[in-house]
């Protein structure tokens, strides 16, 4: 495997599982420092023992441990080059806008998009003084069409992620400071599977309108985070990545 992050200092949120621990594995394979958050205590120390990394358990949508967490990042290694901004949740239950309490709304905003503010607002300041970095966050294709999901308090906080990091694309860019917002299609990991779990002929309504017919493996997903934390992807900032099998495009 190639070293495009060699001696680079990354931080991935949402690390013990999915698509953040495929990239965990990903961006240490590939030479970096990786610092592992989770809420889960236990996948999310399993999985920086398993890259070698650290492990920092907080959840992202508390102010004071998502600063705290940067500032020790840059404590203990120095710097920071890397925060992929991914942690997530899909809605507990039925998210329809007519049925979709306001509780249940409020918290995915919460877990998707303030934690998303959070940790820009915190991890910019130490690219600022490096005078470089890379930030990827992880909206969804649900933030550039209509998939019919009724899913509306996540798709709407996904809208915000990519909104936020086209602005903060182009707000940054001359500062050394590269934003861009993954879109991933539908992912074959446990969040995805818990939403079959719920409706189980949601996968084969989906597969319908994936071109490539068949879901992502969250390797796919961590190769393309990978080049967008890489140098190989200098020259893209504000950008609106699709990582979806051409389910936007179809
Ligand atoms: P996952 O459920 O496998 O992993 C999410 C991780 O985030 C878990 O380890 C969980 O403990 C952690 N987490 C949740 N709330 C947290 C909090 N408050 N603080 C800290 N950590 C927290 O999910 P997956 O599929 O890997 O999703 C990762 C991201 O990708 C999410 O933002 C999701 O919305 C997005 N996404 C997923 C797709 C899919 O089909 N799986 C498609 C498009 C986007």
């Amino acid at each position: 495997m190639t070293q495009r992050l060699d001696g680079r200092v990354a931080v991935i949120t949402g690390a013990g599982s999915g698509i953040g621990l495929a990239t965990a594995r990903r961006f240490a394979a590939e030479g970096a420092k990786v610092v592992c958050v989770d809420l889960d205590a236990e996948t999310g120390a399993k999985a920086a023992n398993e890259v070698d990394g650290l492990f920092i358990q907080a959840d992202v949508t508390d102010e004071a441990a998502v600063r705290d967490l940067f500032q020790r990042v840059v404590d203990e290694y120095g710097r920071l080059d890397i925060a992929f901004n991914n942690a997530g949740i899909s809605p507990p239950d039925d998210d329809s806008i007519l049925t979709t309490g306001l509780e249940a709304w409020k918290r995915v905003q919460e877990v998707n998009l303030t934690s998303v503010y959070l940790c820009c607002k915190y991890a910019i300041p130490h690219m600022q003084r490096q005078g470089k970095g890379s930030i990827i966050n992880t909206a969804s294709f649900v933030a550039v069409m209509g998939a019919a999901t009724s899913q509306i308090s996540y798709s709407a906080s996904k809208g915000g992620v990519l909104a936020m990091s086209r602005e903060l694309g182009v707000q940054f860019a001359r500062e050394g400071i590269r934003v861009n917002a993954l879109c991933p299609g539908p992912v074959n990991t446990p969040l995805l599977q818990e939403l079959f779990a719920k409706d189980p002929e949601r996968a084969a309504r989906r597969l319908v309108h994936i071109p490539l017919g068949r879901f992502a493996e969250p390797e796919e997903i961590a190769a393309a985070v990978a080049f967008l934390a890489s140098d190989d992807s200098s020259f893209m900032t504000a950008n609106t990545f699709l990582v979806d099998g051409g389910i936007s495009g179809a």
